[in-house]
C-alpha cells in the first residue's frame, strides 16, 4: 500500500509516493525567489510552501497513479529545518491523514539523507559509514541499522554546503552555489592557489570549514575585484578541492579501524562530481563497496523522507494532532 511523503524543511516543496522501497513518484518544486537575496529567506520560503504544497502533493499522487483514498500512511519531515517551512508541511500532512484516520509518520530530515541509500534500485543494507554533507550539516554517520545512526564526527562551525554557497556568492555565482561552483571549477586549476585543509592533522573525526571561507576572502581581497573575476575558475577549483580534501581525509580516518564494510553519501554536497570520484577512489583503495546514490536523491526530496519513514515510529490518529515540528534536532545520534 502506498505511502505519501512530504518534505518542506528549507526552500524545496517536495512530495513523493513510495511502495516499500520503490519510488512511484518524486516531485520537487524549487523556489527560485531566493536567488536574488543570495540565500534562503525563511518567511519567503514558508509562503511559497503554502502556495505549492497542494499542487505538489497532487502532482505526486497523479504521477504515481494513486488517489488520496489509496494511501496507507502519510510521512512528513518534522525537523530539523526552518520552523515556518516545516509547519506548512506538517499541517498539510495532518490535513491529509486526519480525515482518513491514517497514521502519520514524523521523520528526521538527516535520517532521510541516510535513508536515500535504502531506496531501489540496489538498496544498501546496514552496516555502513555515511558521509552527510549538506547545506546545514556535515557529519560522519555510523549506520548500524535502518532506524537511525551514530554521529562519529561533525562540523564545529559551517557546513560544507554553507561554505560552498558562501564561496559561490563571493565569486558572483547564483544560489544555491554548489552546482555552479562545480561547473566553474571544472575549467580551473586546483593548484593555482593554496587553500588550507582544516583539521587534517586533528586526530578526531570533526570538520571545520569557516577558515576556508576566510582564506578565500583574504585571497580575493589581495587580488582585487578584476583579478578575482579573471581567476574565478582557479579560485573555485582550489576551494572545491579543499572542501573535498577535508571530507575525504576524515572519511579515510573513520575507515581506518576497518569496522565499516561499505560507504555511502548523503546531502546536497554528495551530488558533487569531484567528491564522488574521490570517495570512489578511496573505497577502491580500501577494497570496500561505495554506494553511489542518485544525484536527485542527494539534495532535498520527499522520497528519502518516505524511505526513512519506513523505519520510524508512526503516530496513530488522533495522537499526532498536537505533534509539533522542531527547528534544531537533538545533537548527536538519531
Ligand atoms: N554539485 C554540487 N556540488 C557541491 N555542492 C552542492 C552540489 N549540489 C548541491 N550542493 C549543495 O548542497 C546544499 C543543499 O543540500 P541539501 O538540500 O541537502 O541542504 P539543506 O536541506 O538545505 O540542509 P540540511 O540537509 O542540512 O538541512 C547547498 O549548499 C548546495 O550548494
Ligand atoms: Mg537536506
Amino acid at each position: 500500500m502506498p505511502l505519501l511523503a512530504i518534505e518542506t524543511s528549507c526552500d524545496d516543496t517536495c512530495a513523493a509516493v513510495l511502495d516499500g522501497s520503490r519510488i512511484l513518484s518524486n516531485v520537487i518544486s524549487s523556489q527560485a525567489d531566493h536567488e536574488r537575496y543570495g540565500g534562503v529567506v525563511p518567511e519567503v520560503a514558508s509562503r511559497h510552501h503554502l502556495e505549492l504544497a497542494v499542487p505538489v502533493v497532487e502532482a505526486a499522487l497523479a504521477d504515481a497513479g494513486v488517489g488520496f483514498d489509496d494511501l496507507d500512511s502519510v510521512a512528513v519531515t518534522a525537523g530539523p529545518g526552518l520552523i515556518g517551512a516545516l509547519l506548512v508541511g506538517l499541517s498539510t500532512a495532518k490535513a491529509i491523514a486526519a480525515p482518513r484516520r491514517l497514521p502519520l509518520v514524523p521523520t528526521d530530515h538527516l535520517h532521510g539523507h541516510v535513508a536515500a541509500n535504502f531506496l531501489d534500485p540496489d538498496p544498501l543494507e546496514p552496516p555502513f559509514l555515511c558521509l552527510i554533507a549538506s547545506g546545514g550539516h556535515t557529519m560522519l554517520a555510523g549506520v548500524r541499522d535502518h532506524h537511525g545512526f551514530e554521529v562519529l564526527g561533525e562540523t564545529l562551525d559551517d557546513a560544507a554546503g554553507e561554505a560552498i554557497d558562501k564561496a559561490a556568492r563571493l565569486l558572483g555565482l547564483g544560489f544555491p552555489g554548489g552546482p555552479e561552483l562545480e561547473r566553474l571549477a571544472a575549467d580551473g586549476d586546483p593548484q593555482a592557489f593554496t587553500f588550507p585543509v582544516a583539521m587534517s592533522r586533528d586526530p578526531g573525526l570533526d570538520f571545520s570549514f569557516s577558515g576556508l571561507k576566510t582564506a578565500l576572502v583574504y585571497i580575493s581581497r589581495e587580488l582585487g575585484e578584476e583579478e578575482t573575476a579573471r581567476r574565478a575558475a582557479d579560485l573555485a577549483a582550489g576551494y572545491q578541492a579543499a572542501v573535498v580534501d577535508q571530507l575525504v581525509t576524515k572519511l579515510r580516518r573513520a575507515l581506518e579501524a576497518g569496522e565499516w564494510p561499505a560507504v555511502a553519501l548523503g546531502g546536497g554536497v554528495a551530488a558533487n562530481g569531484p567528491l564522488r570520484r574521490a570517495v570512489a577512489g578511496l573505497c577502491e583503495q580500501k577494497g570496500i563497496p561505495f554506494k553511489e546514490v542518485n544525484r536527485e536523491l542527494c539534495t532535498d526530496n520527499a522520497a528519502m523522507i518516505g524511505s526513512a519513514a519506513r523505519f520510524s515510529q508512526p503516530l496513530a490518529y488522533p495522537d499526532y494532532l498536537s505533534f509539533d515540528a522542531f527547528s534544531t534536532g537533538p545533537r548527536g545520534n538519531r
